[in-house]
């Protein structure tokens, strides 16, 4: 027989353990937030990790036999959000203070399967990243900054970058790119999410 003083446990067990889960969480946002952005003391970006397990968004890609074998950018580009902005994203629209924007390089690999002639990912070759900080990029269009962790002819990957120059890399995101210098329309995980709550709508 269930006695009244019973249930009254079950249920405060219950409220105990609803507590911690939702702490067990908030811990895990709060260490996502913390870890994916951080600069070094000379304004450089400390090279993310962890950014496969983020949010995927697309992989673009323009290879050299399309592009006359001289491509400026051949190999394949997995592109990735952290997880705060993307839901930011979702419910906005915007892009928020402290995105991050992984592009990761991948060099294009075999160019068949046995499900036809095509495109294949090859091997990890490199990084890039964009971020919009208000804090970092005062002055910047968008409050942009484009960073390059590749180092041309090695697998190795740069710790810190620095900034690059506007005319490197912000110059064509700003004339090109269809929302607040991210390629939106290369991506249609993005473009579907777009200030909509859930994946669904
Ligand atoms: C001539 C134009 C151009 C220049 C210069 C350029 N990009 Fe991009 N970038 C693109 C295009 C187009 C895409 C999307 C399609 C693709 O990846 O090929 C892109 C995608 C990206 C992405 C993925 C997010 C997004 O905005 O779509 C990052 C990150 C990025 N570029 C970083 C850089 C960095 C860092 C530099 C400078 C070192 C740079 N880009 C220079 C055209 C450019």
């Amino acid at each position: 027989m269930i006695t009244q003083k019973s249930t009254q446990k079950s249920i405060v067990l219950c409220i105990m353990y609803i507590l911690t889960i939702t702490s067990v969480f908030a811990e895990d946002t709060a260490s996502t937030i913390r870890s994916y952005l951080n600069f070094n003391e000379q304004g450089e970006l400390i090279r993310p990790t962890g950014y496969r397990e983020w949010i995927f968004v697309g992989t673009p890609l323009t290879p050299n036999d399309m592009n006359k074998g001289k491509a400026a950018f051949p190999e394949f580009h997995n592109v990735y959000i952290d997880p705060v902005s993307w839901a930011r994203w979702k419910k906005t629209g915007k892009f928020p203070n402290g995105t991050l924007v992984i592009k990761e390089l991948v060099s294009v690999g075999s160019k068949q399967a046995s499900s036809g002639n095509g495109y294949f990912q090859g091997e990890y070759i490199g990084l890039e990243a964009s971020v919009k900080s208000e804090k970092q990029f005062p002055e910047a269009v968008g409050h942009w900054g484009f960073f390059r962790f590749t180092i041309e002819g090695s697998k190795k990957l740069r710790k810190t970058a620095a900034v690059q120059a506007s005319e490197n890399c912000t110059a064509c995101h700003h004339a090109n790119a269809a929302t607040d210098q991210v390629f939106t329309q290369y991506y249609p995980v993005l473009r579907a999410s777009r200030g909509k709550d859930t994946d669904s709508k």
